[in-house]
């Protein structure tokens, strides 16, 4: 264990659910690994599986340890002792309006964490809700009732927060009656991922590249989360939600806000933040007819013997809210201030694509006069995964005698190469943000819900088209609609090495 690490008792909303399986439990494993967590933490998972601890930690030791992986049987079993499981309905209660009314054995769950946590109150408590955003408001509310809000705890909120600026502000309103500002932890995994910290150290402990970081030089920016995967088992949530709330709302403008954002006079939580919401805060809005000119919406079908959106695996048939949703979108965004005026930002998300990469691409403007013929502009690609790396591409002449040719080539920077330690998961990096109390990378109440002020007329706009998202074949870069929106200025998607 590390000098100065934390003593918590984390209790996890949603516990056996899928990110937590996935994320947070591997995550907390290696800050115990590494020692960030002392060996009195615990972790709580509270769902409405009905399970003893031994049942959960059965149930983590069969589907987390080969995640992980584990190279320390007696490290791995002393972390599975540290887990802890405490039954509540979860959905049920928190479905009901007030939250308030909860039947005989959910108010035995609430019992049993009260027991489990009672006795050290000195601790610092982190209440993750990792459930249903509707569940985030009576949660904190049977908290407080229950007494089980300290002054050293803290609330994580998982996205999406809300689906609209009204919920957004809602969900704010019942936390914040509850925990103060600087309590609250509102994540955006992406802001945990090693490029997008890295995006900071580049730009601003650099000297090099802030002269030439506006519309003088820069043509245009270009910002890609591609995934292959479709939404198996997903339609449920994702009918509802949408590329749009599910990635742009959140990781996509996050992305944005660090490249755009003037330098802060600080590292610190607010000057970072503060500088981020007033990029949000400059976003050219765009309104009804504008979203047939600035956004796509696509949808994929069947092709290569991959299922459309609507066959995939789901519990229940698709309805007409499934064949509305978009599984891609591609979006034109303005930043209206000096900095950036003519600068377009090129936003692209999509499920099922033919391949896996979250990027920002920022293309420099041509040369004045060009003296050979041939060349392309300088790109600087900021890779987030797979591969995470920094390439500048820049314009070479191919050995030879002869005629000068000219190639563009990547100057490169892999951090798997460069740097031999572990690169940590954004969830890792989270979590011990939430332990040190330190939010600098989490969204602040202002930052959400200006992001969902340009957000919402976006959604209003396609609320009302008649017609259906454009089809594109799974396993393409999107409909032709999303080439249609560089192409009208003579731009193209950056595709390399696809
Ligand atoms: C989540 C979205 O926030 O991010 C998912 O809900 C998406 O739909 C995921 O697949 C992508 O995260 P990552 O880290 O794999 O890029």
């Amino acid at each position: 264990v590390q000098p100065g690490a934390h003593t918590a008792d984390l209790v996890v909303f949603g516990g056996t659910g899928d990110l937590s399986m996935r994320k947070l439990i591997p995550a907390l494993y290696h800050s115990d690994r590494d020692g960030r967590l002392s060996h009195e933490s615990r972790v709580i998972a509270m769902s409405r599986g009905g399970l003893t601890d031994a049942d959960f930690r059965g149930k983590v030791d069969a589907e987390v340890r080969d995640q992980v992986p584990v190279d320390d049987q007696a490290g791995w079993e002393r972390f599975l002792g540290r887990l802890h499981h405490v039954s509540v309905d979860v959905g049920r209660d928190a479905g009901r309006d007030a939250g308030r009314d909860a039947g005989g054995a959910d108010r035995a769950g609430w019992g049993a964490l009260t027991r489990l946590l009672a006795g050290h109150g000195q601790r610092d408590r982190v209440f993750y809700l990792a459930s249903p955003p509707r569940t985030f408001g009576p949660f904190c509310r049977e908290l407080d009732e229950a007494g089980l809000v300290t002054p050293r705890s803290r609330v994580v909120l998982e996205k999406p927060l809300g689906h609209d600026l009204p919920s957004a502000q809602r969900i704010n309103d019942e936390v914040g009656a509850i925990f103060d500002e600087h309590q609250i932890f509102r994540i955006d995994h992406y802001l945990g991922k090693e490029t997008v910290q890295n995006l900071l150290v580049l730009r601003f402990a650099n000297a090099f590249l802030e002269p030439i970081w506006n519309s003088l030089w820069i043509d245009h920016v270009q910002i890609t989360a591609a995934e292959t995967v479709g939404t198996p088992g997903r339609r449920g949530y994702y009918d509802h939600a949408g590329a749009l709330r599910d990635m742009v709302q959140n990781h996509l403008l996050q992305l944005l806000t660090l490249t755009a954002m003037e330098p802060p006079a600080r590292s610190d939580r607010e000057a970072v933040r503060d500088e981020k919401v007033k990029v949000l805060q400059a976003l050219r809005p765009i309104t009804g007819t504008e979203a047939d000119r600035f956004t796509v919406r696509g949808q994929y079908v069947g092709a290569d013997g991959m299922p459309g959106y609507l066959d995939e695996p789901a519990s229940t048939p698709p309805t007409e809210a499934s064949r509305r949703v978009e599984t891609f979108t591609a979006i034109r965004a303005e930043v209206k201030n000096w900095r950036w005026a003519g600068v377009p930002f090129y936003l692209r998300t999509g499920k099922r694509m033919p391949y896996r990469r979250s990027e920002i691409v920022v293309q420099f403007k041509d040369v004045p006069h060009s003296i050979y013929p041939g060349g392309a502009p300088n790109r600087l690609v900021l890779r987030l995964q797979p591969e995470e790396g920094i390439q500048l591409h820049i314009m070479a002449k191919e050995p030879g005698a002869g005629e000068v040719r000219l190639k563009p080539v990547p100057l490169s920077l892999s951090f798997g190469e460069t740097f031999t330690t572990r690169v940590p998961e954004a969830y890792e990096r989270l979590l011990t943000d939430v332990l040190a109390g330190n939010p600098t990378l989490f969204m602040r109440r202002d930052e959400v819900e200006a992001a969902w002020r340009w957000i919402d007329p976006i959604l209003h706009a396609w609320e009302s088209h008649t017609e259906l998202p454009e089809p594109y074949n799974a396993g393409t870069t999107g409909p032709a609609g999303a080439r249609e929106l560089l192409g009208r200025s003579g731009r193209a998607w950056h595709e390399e090495d696809a």
